[in-house]
């Protein structure tokens, strides 16, 4: 009675994961996805585990008190989290999140191996068995590719510049092949002591290989990766669904590997790169940019009063914001200049790129907290053609999104890259501390042109003082 009871609780469960993720397609009912998708989460749980209590599973496989301190445990460090990590922290915890994900399937797959091994040992049938592997394979990539991905988000130094391997290519085919190799040969085996084996070192060589196809790609990329990997979490607990006959496993896993790739075409797309060179390409971090000193030999700075003073016979204002105005949680500040400037009859939009800051829709929802109205925030291909109109552009602690370099030097890590083209507005405020390099760690020409102007300082604490400063001008 009970099973077909917890079948039905799956289903709805699923129904809810899909409503959510639609919901979360639009930034008014994101919210209200992301509690219905948890609400399907926590259904799912709940009825597992009263299915456990049940005796529905076998004990060896399911013991209350391990899956208690786990359930403890597992909601002790995420309260931690969600309390204390930053919004620009959000990409490194997605990563180890990912990670996790696939060292569970890892382990899950092992245990379901070993859970056989003792007494008298279940036939394993091929489909099982091939999908024990595919967790092995899947989760050790993620697992390794994710901790590679944080520490490169997490901007360690020795992890910075891309590394590659002699024969970096051939050496990932032959591990590829050999893992293929181990994955048919556990197939024809009924020994479940080669079984065993064969798994351990499939999850070794998998391990290798998701750092070596992780280390060599070029930290612009990485926003690509974690999609990427996000995509492989999302298979490698499929394909464990199949191994622990779980069927909401197997639909959440399904869900999040389709979502993945979705979002992974879709960051493609914004960085005009072909996954194939992102995922095989390695970016030697040169440009021809040259020395930054002898670039920025002629950068002019200026003040606020004097931003103010332009922006009074301003006609039309688009702010560009980038990772900065994140750091310096300066969305409210730039939110009331933009009111101010609309107050005295300006124009006022906000060009949103779509790799700015560190997250997939990161200024949206910064914008979005600042109650910024949507049809304001204009995607990157519909300002462009509209950037010669522009009188004032203010770039907010974005960088490399507006780095003029990216149309222009095919070395370059971001070469191919669309960029908000605030070069061509007619003049150019760029609000940062300093003239550091942004995420891809090149210099940008456009801090030197000639219509632009550096005002240095932190973001929230320069729009506080234009709005100062244009408020006195006005009195
Ligand atoms: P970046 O190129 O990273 O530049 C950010 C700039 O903000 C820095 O040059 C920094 O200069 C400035 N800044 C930092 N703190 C500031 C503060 N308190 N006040 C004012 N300015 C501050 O940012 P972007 O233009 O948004 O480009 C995003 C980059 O991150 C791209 O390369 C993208 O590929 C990568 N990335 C994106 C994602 C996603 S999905 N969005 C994920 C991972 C990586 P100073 O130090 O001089 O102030």
């Amino acid at each position: 009675m009970l099973y077909p009871l917890v079948q039905l609780s799956y289903i709805v469960a699923s129904i809810l994961f899909i409503m959510g993720l639609k919901q979360m397609g639009r930034p008014k009912t994101a919210v209200r996805g992301n509690l219905l998708g948890a609400a399907g989460m926590l259904l799912a749980v709940v009825m597992t585990l009263v299915w456990i209590a049940q005796g529905g599973v076998s004990a060896q496989a399911a013991s209350f008190w391990f899956i208690g301190a786990g359930v403890i445990i597992g909601t002790a460090v995420g309260a931690v989290l969600a309390l204390r990590v930053q919004m620009t922290q959000m990409p490194q915890l997605v990563a180890l999140f990912n990670g996790l994900g696939g060292a569970a399937s890892v382990f899950v797959a092992a245990a379901e191996l070993f859970s056989r091994s003792g007494g008298e040992s279940k036939a394993m049938t091929s489909d099982v068995l091939l999908a024990i592997a595919a967790s092995g394979i899947i989760g050790a990539v993620t697992f390794w590719g994710s901790l590679v991905a944080f520490g490169k988000l997490q901007e360690f130094s020795w992890m910075k510049k891309p590394f590659k391997v002699p024969m970096q290519h051939v050496v990932n085919g032959g591990l590829t092949l050999i893992v293929i190799l181990l994955t048919v040969i556990m197939l024809q085996s009924s020994s479940i002591g080669i079984h065993i084996t064969l798994y351990i070192f499939i999850a070794l060589i998998a391990s290798a290989l998701g750092v070596l196809l992780t280390n060599p790609i070029g930290g612009a990329d990485m926003p690509v990766v974690i999609a990427l990997l996000n995509s492989y979490s999302g298979l490698a607990a499929a394909a464990t669904g199949f191994v622990i006959d779980n069927n909401v496993l197997i639909i959440a896993g399904s869900l999040v590997g389709a979502s993945g790739v979705i979002l992974t075409k879709l960051m493609c797309k914004a960085m005009n790169r072909s996954i194939i060179n992102v995922l095989f390409g390695v970016m030697d971090g040169g440009s021809s940019v040259g020395n930054a000193d002898e670039l920025y030999a002629n950068v002019r700075s200026t003040t606020a009063d004097d931003v103010a003073l332009i922006l009074e016979t301003a006609q039309r204002v688009v702010f560009v914001p980038g990772y900065g105005m994140a750091v310096a949680q300066a969305q409210h500040a730039v939110r009331n200049l933009g009111k101010m400037l609309e107050e005295r009859g300006t124009t006022v939009e906000y060009a949103i790129h779509p790799v700015a800051g560190r997250m997939p829709g990161h200024m949206n929802v910064l914008l979005a907290e600042a109650d910024i109205d949507y049809d304001k925030l204009l995607e990157m291909d519909a300002i462009n053609p509209t950037m010669d109109t522009c009188d004032v552009a203010i770039v907010i602690g974005a960088n490399d999104v507006v780095n003029p370099v990216a149309k222009t030097d095919p070395k370059s890590p971001i070469a191919g890259m669309p960029i908000i083209d605030v070069d061509r507005a007619r003049t150019v405020i760029v609000i940062k501390r300093s003239l550091s390099p942004g995420f891809a760690g090149i210099p940008n020409p456009l801090f030197a042109a000639d219509n632009t102007m550096m005002l240095y300082g932190d973001g929230k604490d320069a729009v506080l003082a234009i709005a100062a400063a244009l408020k006195d001008a006005s009195r």
